[in-house]
């Protein structure tokens, strides 16, 4: 297990289960002063506030001041798009997880939690944008005190100014973009809500007109990071956003299927039984994302707004006494393929490859045959290198075995097109089959 993998367990795990206050105000004496034995009275910002304090400084050694009048994170959320965040990043490149990448948090709030929770976890910087005065202020005082401003750099923004400012700050192109945007039309709407959760309004508990308050809404909003993702494009590998309402997903997700862009993930946020929040990523770029990170949500399946799978197991079967050379079968004839690369870990029973088309299928054969033929028998190589880099295909295919069984599969690491992913899974079918056929003879024999 790498280092990274033993310290993302830890955080991943970390509130999976309700916090135990009495085992907090053991750990923190600031705790104990606001909680009453096991309860804590979550009308009262004062408590609400210090749970917070609380928790970043015994999980994640964040120190943190807020005001009494801007909204106060609850940390399990604003953790759970951080880990999302990780799974759609490290699922989606082919290096290995803990690289030194670059966010934007756009409304950072005067917390400026996510970054400050993103560089605790994760050797990233970021770029911490707001239009709020005074929480700009706050947000700049909580990176001094956490000593990231080598880290974090807030940045001050209008209402009315580009939510991307990259070629602002001469930023050539950056890793992510991350927001909690504000969630209502109105300041009725808000005040609706505030009442409708028997919270007084303009407290740490609810937020200030200007954090929760923006013209449309929080659908638009989002519409405008896409609107600006579409002159970006490539400049940004993530777009991402956290939305309130399933019906902004919805809609959201046909602006998305409208453009064409199908390489997008879906993922909910649930706090305690009651409080669900979504998220949605968008890319321009081909690698995909595991499908624990782009399918990341139940409740949305009746609505089918998921993106198509990217993981297939395509056989299962009784284990093959010659289980070594059935994996090497299967691995040399992927391998035999005019692939980019192949990298077979022998020990793993897992490989990953490039391919620059759909080379496995009987048409690339086919074509493949006709060019040599002109070209008197000589190689193809010219012809294979001038494929089109939006055909190239990623893949990884796996061979897992268990105690009578083995399983063979493959996920797709990169491209647009769906259809590849398919016809390399009915590939792969023929390959596991026709390679265990010839390890049962082998015993036979
Ligand atoms: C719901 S709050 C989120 C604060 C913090 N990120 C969090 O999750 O607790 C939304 C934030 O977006 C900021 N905001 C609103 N319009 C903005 C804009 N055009 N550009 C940048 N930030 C904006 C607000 O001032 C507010 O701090």
């Amino acid at each position: 297990m790498s280092a990274w993998e033993a310290r993302d367990g830890r955080f991943r795990g970390l509130y999976a289960k309700p916090a135990d206050f009495k085992e907090l105000s053991r750990l923190d004496p600031e705790f104990s002063a606001v909680v009453k034995g096991r309860d804590l009275d979550f009308q009262d910002p004062r408590s609400v506030m210090q749970l917070t304090k609380t928790l970043l400084k015994l999980d994640f050694g964040i120190k943190i001041d807020l005001p009494d009048d801007r909204l106060c994170p609850p940390v399990p959320n604003r953790h759970n798009y951080i880990l999302w965040l990780k799974d759609l990043l490290d699922t989606s490149s082919y290096d290995k997880p803990g690289q030194k990448l670059t966010g934007l948090d756009i409304g950072t709030g005067a917390s400026c939690i996510y970054p400050l929770l993103g560089c605790a976890q994760r050797p990233w910087s970021f770029i911490a944008t707001d239009i709020d005065p005074s929480s700009l202020t706050w947000a700049k005082s909580n990176v001094k005190l956490n000593d990231l401003s080598s880290r974090i750099n807030v940045v001050p923004r209008n209402a009315d100014s580009s939510l991307i400012p990259l070629d602002e700050l001469g930023v050539p192109c950056i890793d992510f973009t991350m927001t909690n945007p504000p969630f209502y039309e109105s300041e009725e709407e808000m005040l609706r809500s505030a009442k409708r959760k028997q919270r007084p309004p303009y407290t740490a508990c609810t937020g200030s007109t200007t954090e929760m308050v923006t013209t449309g809404g929080e659908l638009a909003f989002v519409r405008r990071i896409f609107a600006e993702s579409m002159l970006l494009k490539e400049r940004v590998q993530w777009y991402t956003a956290m939305l309130g309402f399933l019906s902004s997903l919805t809609e959201f997700i046909e602006t998305l299927r409208g453009a064409n862009i199908h390489n997008y993930a879906v993922t909910e946020f649930l706090q305690g039984n009651r409080t669900r929040r979504w998220a949605i990523a968008w890319s321009f770029r081909p690698l995909r994302p595991a499908q624990s990170a782009a399918r990341g949500t139940k409740a949305a399946l009746s609505r089918n707004i998921l993106p198509c799978a990217s993981e297939a197991e395509v056989l299962a079967m009784d284990l093959p006494d010659a289980i070594g050379e059935f994996a090497s079968t299967v691995s040399a004839a992927v391998g035999a393929l005019d692939l980019m690369s192949w990298e077979w870990d022998k020990e793993a029973y897992e490989g990953i490859g490039r391919a620059p088309d759909k080379v496995w299928a009987r048409a690339w054969r086919r074509r493949k045959k006709r060019e040599q033929e002109a070209a008197g028998g000589s190689d193809t190589c010219t012809s294979i290198s001038e494929m089109k880099s939006d055909n190239i295909f990623g893949f990884k295919v796996w061979i897992r075995v268990s105690v009578k069984q083995v399983s063979v599969g493959c996920r797709w690491l990169e491209g647009f097109d769906a259809a590849a992913f398919e016809s390399f899974q009915g590939f792969l079918k023929a390959t596991a089959k026709t390679a265990a056929g010839m390890a049962r003879m082998r015993t036979a024999a």
